[in-house]
């Protein structure tokens, strides 16, 4: 009886507190103009009430409003070019591995690997996308591009940060067991697949506490006139927030504090779709920690004019990235008369170096980063008829940010150029389209590999039975027998490899060269 009266007390405060919420909450969407999503909340079960009302109060109503009128009235600094001065990069800030010397490179990685055997260096991986382009459901990173081993991108990633590890494991004055974290962001539909998958392999061989995973946030999909849309009746449609919500991110989940704790100082962030990505490269950390940048990017040299990437480049005095289709024939075309080069040809790879320092720093100017509009197909309540609508046409906008937009907020930027065939085969497209599809990331890493066995002295012998798919030899050396093509000369010099080979170990390298 006690019992039941102090029950009945405790309801009827909690549906006052649980009715004060949604007139509150109410309330403040209304002031937003945003008021329309509770059009349907009396005829809502009490517990999807309570579940709609738990998504409103995440949302920060004012901060969406204040993101959708700044995309739509200037959706882009790129879109604002009239008024926009673009210059090419200052050569303070830029080197290339194409112009450098053997000696300088070098230089470069003992700085890099002497930083990972201090447990200095940090990893970021964005992926938070979905690979609708891929015609992929899940996640990028499981994505088998039916190498010979038929390891997928998460699981390459994670045996190079392995073999990096061993690496620096062996310079001198190493700490007692060198770790290289990887934090790893994912997104509301990535999340759980991408869990699961590392679980269900075991993190690839690197230790479960070392692997961090951590969650984008999102942002309601919006009408063109700025109106949040409905999934359901009692549901907002929300998408991730864009790769550049990583900032927020790592700080909202707790993620640059656990960076502090372990004393990382610097930070390689790079996407998951590039399967010749060099993870927590030693060469671009130790550049980057040389020029005491704090901010870094890699890049490719484009390879016409015409090219659609963005490029690097300052705009109004300062860094940024400007898109392909934003810039204009004649600056495009402009060749730097020192070098003969394009003097706008700094290709964005997105592959970025942060020092610690500059990711705290970006709670400062978060409010600035600019948001880019996504004009999408949106399953949506129709709020007429309460009928949810699979659109024909593109009928709302998803706001992003975009991870280069912190550029124009570096003190020390530096821009580092990469050959390409070495460092940069994006997994875009579907199957068959021949441009950054699973064939061409095949192919560019087999091809790899076959440099790699080249340079080190070694004879290739292709096989009858070696179909060269993409033209490439089959070819294939584990990250765990070479990260960047070390290690093979005392093996292969003057011996020769029969294809197709898959090379899981230096062990299976020695027992396959004669
Ligand atoms: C991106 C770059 C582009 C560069 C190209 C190189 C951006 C905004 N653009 O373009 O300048 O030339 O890569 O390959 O970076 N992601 C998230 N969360 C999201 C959206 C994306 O984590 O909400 C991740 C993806 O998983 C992927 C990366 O960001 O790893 C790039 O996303 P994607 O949409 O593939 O960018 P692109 O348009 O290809």
């Amino acid at each position: 009886m006690i019992a039941a009266q102090s029950l009945s007390v405790k309801t009827a405060s909690s549906a006052t507190t649980y009715s004060t919420k949604a007139e509150q909450l109410k309330t403040r969407f209304e002031a937003a103009g945003q008021g329309h999503v509770f059009t349907y909340f009396d005829s809502l079960s009490a517990t999807e009430q309570e579940a709609f009302l738990e998504q409103l109060e995440t949302l920060n109503v004012e901060r969406v409003n204040r993101i959708c009128t700044k995309a739509t009235t200037c959706p882009s600094p790129m879109l604002n070019n009239q008024a926009a001065i673009l210059d090419p990069l200052p050569e303070e800030c830029f080197d290339s591995t194409l112009d450098a010397s053997p000696e300088k490179i070098e230089e470069w990685r003992s700085v890099g690997l002497d930083e990972i055997a201090r447990n200095k260096v940090g990893v970021i991986l964005l992926a938070g996308g979905q690979g609708t382009r891929l015609g992929s459901s899940a996640p990028k990173g499981c994505y088998n591009i039916e190498l010979p081993s038929r390891k997928t991108l998460f699981q390459i990633q994670a045996e190079r940060i392995r073999k990096l590890q061993s690496l620096a494991q062996q310079r001198p004055g190493a700490v007692d067991k060198v770790i290289i974290p990887w934090y790893v962001m994912t997104s509301g539909p990535t999340r759980t697949a991408t869990i699961s998958y590392f679980q269900g392999n075991n993190f690839f061989g690197l230790e479960s506490e070392n692997v961090i995973f951590f969650e984008q946030g999102t942002l309601p999909c919006l009408t063109f006139d700025g109106k949040i849309m409905l999934e359901s009746k009692g549901k907002v449609a929300v998408a991730p927030d864009g790769n550049g919500g990583v900032y927020a991110a790592l700080r909202g989940s707790g993620v640059l504090a656990d960076m502090a704790e372990r004393k990382v100082e610097f930070l390689h962030a790079y996407c998951v779709d590039n399967c010749l990505v060099r993870v927590a490269d030693p060469v671009f950390i130790g550049y980057c920690v040389s020029k005491n940048a704090d901010c870094g990017a890699k890049v490719a040299r484009k390879v016409s004019h015409d090219e659609p990437v963005g490029v690097i480049c300052l705009r109004n005095s300062a860094f940024n990235v400007v898109e392909y289709s934003e810039i204009t024939p004649e600056v495009a075309m402009a060749i730097n008369p020192k070098n003969g080069q394009l003097a706008f040809g700094a290709g964005n790879i997105a592959n970025h170096f942060y020092t610690l320092e500059f990711l705290n720093r970006a709670e400062a100017f978060e409010h600035e980063l600019e948001y880019h509009i996504a004009r999408k197909k949106i399953k949506t309540l129709d709020l007429q008829t309460g009928e949810i609508v699979t659109p024909k046409q593109v009928n709302g906008m998803k706001l992003e940010a975009f991870v280069f937009d912190v550029f124009p907020f570096t003190q020390r930027m530096a821009v580092f150029e990469i050959d390409r065939r070495d460092e940069f085969s994006p997994l875009k497209n579907a199957p068959g389209t021949r441009v950054d599809d699973p064939e061409t990331s095949r192919r560019d890493i087999l091809l790899q590999h076959v440099r790699f066995i080249q340079a080190a002295g070694g004879n290739i012998i292709v096989g009858k039975d070696d179909e060269q798919l993409g033209g490439a030899p089959t070819l294939e050396l584990s990250p765990m027998v070479t990260y960047y093509g070390e290690g093979l000369e005392e093996i292969v010099r003057g011996k020769s490899i029969q294809t197709p080979v898959s090379i899981a170990s230096l062990e299976a390298l020695k027992k396959a060269v004669f």
